[in-house]
């Protein structure tokens, strides 16, 4: 009986589920509250780990992803999976439409759409249930990447309505927004892992991992363009996607039908402008003929459809003079070359730089003193040369040699076997090496220390104030107040900041000493498998090895780094100023009645603690979690990635926002908590810091050189650089 009554609950909260999360994904409307939504996702998944027998493949818990890893199967398509004619100009479009005019020798309509730029997918459904997802591979035969494309939230894992084929396809397109490809970089680039170049790399490559819960945690998103079958409910490709949308799936709301050239272009001409104000990359536009009786009328040519086309927007190009090329130097000590440029208005920017990422590229570029270059904004972001104007070139003019030595400190460089990288290897003295170690340490993620920022760490450095992170904790507050551009009250917050340093955890300790490969998930592996950090800098090859997830590489990396006295050393001060050196279990269990009549909102993504712990604190703090935002919430404890309806909420009925390590800081500090407003004002969530400021690893080219078959390489790759954005 009991089991009947669990066999119905379970079905009952699938498709709950379903219609939450279509509700949030897909409409952006959600109307449960996030701790809610766990918490039926939480009865789900306890009930279908008692209940085995009613397994489902497009149960909601399957978008969590799993960590089996899997090969991918290579699967044929039913319909080959073609590409479209690319056209660049107004006379190209004018062609395809007359052409299309001549042949079809009747009225017709033309369905206009973005054209996405990410990694194309086709979607199986039987009976309202996705049933395989697969890449585009070669057009015959892609990977059955189902387990990762199930973890996307705008796919519907199970159809609504009735009215649906018992058997199509659905293709489209599958997306990191924006946003999301951004804080992956930054979390790439704190761990110094290599950068994916746009968000088209990223997102193919998230897809071919072999993790799904990783691609679970990526935030892909899919816009669904092309519907294949037999049955489908309409002759207009347009109205089968309008049809579709009811099903469940995310269609663009940016698709027109149009009959002349002219409605055309103008839909073109205004696209080209306002496609930078969308989430998502776009290329360019496709035009398709609707009627799919008139498009099997025109039918295909070997490679295309002919009753389609790509109309691919201008990559904006600039040609100018390079006048020198400089060498910056990164914290980890590689040398990334940086074309001088004389300024060029660029899709609205003034370009005076560009990375010239590694030694190969100048060589492959061929590059001479004082060439003309053309520039681009690859991927839109950063702009690169992509080409030299050979017939500009001056004579006899000189090429480019990579430098042999370093810069900065005039070590001589080093290249290691499978990195395209120069490096110098003076660690100890190569002043931005050394610098930069100490912006890593202060970083967000690492100390958190406010009130110091890179150029302030530089101003110490060049006074000779500080020469390592260790040094920052004997800093005094009157030596701050005399230098230039800082004052008392700076002084007073940098001191305040540091303090403050001193009840990070020990796992962000651990990230901020800046240990190659030693990225954020890895220092909380060892935080937790060690404890403290003598254990750490006491252990074997083999002992680190035994860690989840530590590989040679990481071990190796940690070795060589306790090796060095300086820095033994380094640790050893950082431990008697009193920054934490091994893992802190109070937080955890402490209690107080600190928070005691105040009603906290848990929102975003954390860190330090699981969504379940941060609740146990509060009531064990005397709080009470509640789901929603509303005028008696006292605060929001954030994380990353808090909904921008949410933020909205919170501003309009000004409530505070507080940061985890404020948070930790707050129950951490359990006296003197009579306002918890005032105390911490300089609590909420802050915009990060410049951005031009960043350090970044970029993965450079057109493809997705840095994903290998079937996987995402964690090696440092030949074809990475480090550079500043500018
Ligand atoms: S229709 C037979 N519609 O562009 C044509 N494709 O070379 C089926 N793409 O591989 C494709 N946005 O990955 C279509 N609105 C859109 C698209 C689109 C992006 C991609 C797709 C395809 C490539 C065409």
């Amino acid at each position: 009986m009991m089991n009947k009554s669990e066999i119905e609950r379970i079905k009952q909260l699938r498709d709950e589920l379903h219609t939450h999360n279509y509700n949030y994904y897909v409409l952006n409307n959600p109307v449960i509250g996030d701790i809610e939504f766990d918490r039926l996702m939480k009865e789900l998944q306890d009930l279908e780990a008692r209940h085995p027998e009613v397994y489902d493949e497009t149960s909601p818990t399957m978008r969590v992803g799993s960590d089996i890893n899997k090969d991918f199967v290579q699967v044929e398509h039913k319909y080959p999976m073609l590409s479209l004619g690319n056209t660049y100009s107004e006379e190209e479009v004018t062609d395809f439409y007359d052409r299309v005019k001549k042949l079809l020798n009747e009225d017709f309509e033309i369905c206009c759409e973005m054209k996405f730029d990410g990694t194309s997918i086709s979607l199986t459904y039987e009976n309202g249930k996705l049933i395989k997802a697969v890449t585009r591979g070669d057009g015959v035969k892609g990977d059955d990447v189902t387990d990762n494309v199930k973890t996307i939230r705008t796919i519907p894992l199970v159809l609504k309505g009735d009215n649906y084929p018992k058997t199509f396809e659905i293709r489209g397109e599958i997306l990191m927004p924006w946003e999301v490809f951004e804080q992956l970089n930054k979390e790439r680039e704190s761990r110094e892992e290599s950068l994916f170049a746009n968000p088209r790399n990223a997102a193919s490559g998230t897809l071919k991992l072999q993790n799904s819960s990783v691609v679970s945690s990526r935030k892909l998103d899919a816009y669904l363009y092309y519907m294949l079958g037999e049955n489908l409910p309409y002759d207009g490709h347009y109205e089968n996607l309008q049809e579709a949308r009811k099903w469940g799936f995310k269609i663009s709301e940016i698709t027109k039908k149009v009959k002349t050239l002219q409605d055309i272009f103008d839909f073109i001409n205004y696209w080209d402008v306002e496609r930078k104000n969308l989430p998502v990359a776009t290329d360019g536009i496709v035009l398709k003929v609707n009627s799919i009786r008139q498009q099997k009328n025109l039918g295909y040519t070997a490679k295309s459809p002919r009753w389609a086309i790509a109309y691919k927007f201008q990559a904006e190009k600039a040609l100018t003079k390079l006048l020198k090329v400089t060498y910056q130097v990164g914290r980890t000590g590689a040398v990334t070359p940086v074309a001088n440029l004389e300024p060029v208005q660029l899709s609205g920017t003034v370009v005076k730089r560009a990375s010239l990422h590694n030694a190969d590229v100048i060589a492959g570029l061929d590059l001479h003193e004082g060439d003309m270059v053309y520039v681009e904004k690859g991927g839109e972001i950063i702009p690169k040369i992509t080409e030299v104007d050979i017939d500009s070139r001056i004579q006899d003019s000189v090429p480019i040699e990579f430098i042999t030595t370093c810069p900065e400190c005039g070590n001589p460089l080093t290249r290691f076997d499978d990195e395209a990288a120069h490096y110098c290897t003076n660690e100890d003295s190569c002043p931005p090496q050394i610098k930069g170690k100490i912006e890593h340490f202060i970083s967000r993620k690492a100390m958190n220390i406010e009130g110091l920022g890179p150029e302030t760490v530089d101003q110490f450095f060049q006074e000779g104030m500080i020469a390592n992170a260790a040094d920052l904790y004997t800093l005094k507050e009157t030596d701050i107040a005399r230098l230039e551009r800082l004052g008392e009250k700076s002084a007073q917050n940098i001191i305040k900041g540091l303090e403050a340093s001193k009840s990070v955890t020990f796992e962000r300790v651990l990230f901020a000493l800046g240990i190659r490969f030693v990225g954020e998930t890895v220092a909380k592996k060892l935080a937790k498998s060690v404890k403290d950090i003598d254990t750490l800098m006491n252990a074997s090859k083999e002992e680190l090895v035994a860690i989840d997830e530590i590989g040679d590489k990481i071990a190796e990396s940690i070795i060589h780094f306790f090796g060095s006295e300086k820095n033994r050393k380094l640790v050893e001060r950082l431990r008697e100023y009193g920054v934490k050196m091994k893992i802190d279990t109070e937080s955890i269990s402490a209690t107080s009645d600190i928070l005691k009549g105040k009603s906290i909102v848990i929102s975003g993504v954390f860190t330090h603690h699981s969504r379940d712990e941060y609740k146990d604190m509060i009531e064990r703090h005397g709080g009470k979690n509640v789901g929603s935002i509303s005028k008696k919430t006292s605060f929001i404890l954030a994380g990353e990635n808090m909904g921008p309806s949410k933020i909205v909420k919170a501003q309009n009925l000004n409530i505070e926002i507080i940061n985890e390590d404020k948070f930790l800081a707050m129950i951490d500090s359990s006296s003197d908590m009579g306002n918890i407003k005032e105390e911490h004002e300089n609590n909420s969530i802050k915009p990060t810091e410049n951005n031009a400021e960043k350090k970044r690893n970029i993965v450079s080219g057109k493809g997705n050189e840095m994903i290998k078959s079937g996987g995402e390489s964690d090696k440092t790759n030949d074809k990475n650089i480090q550079l500043k954005l500018f």
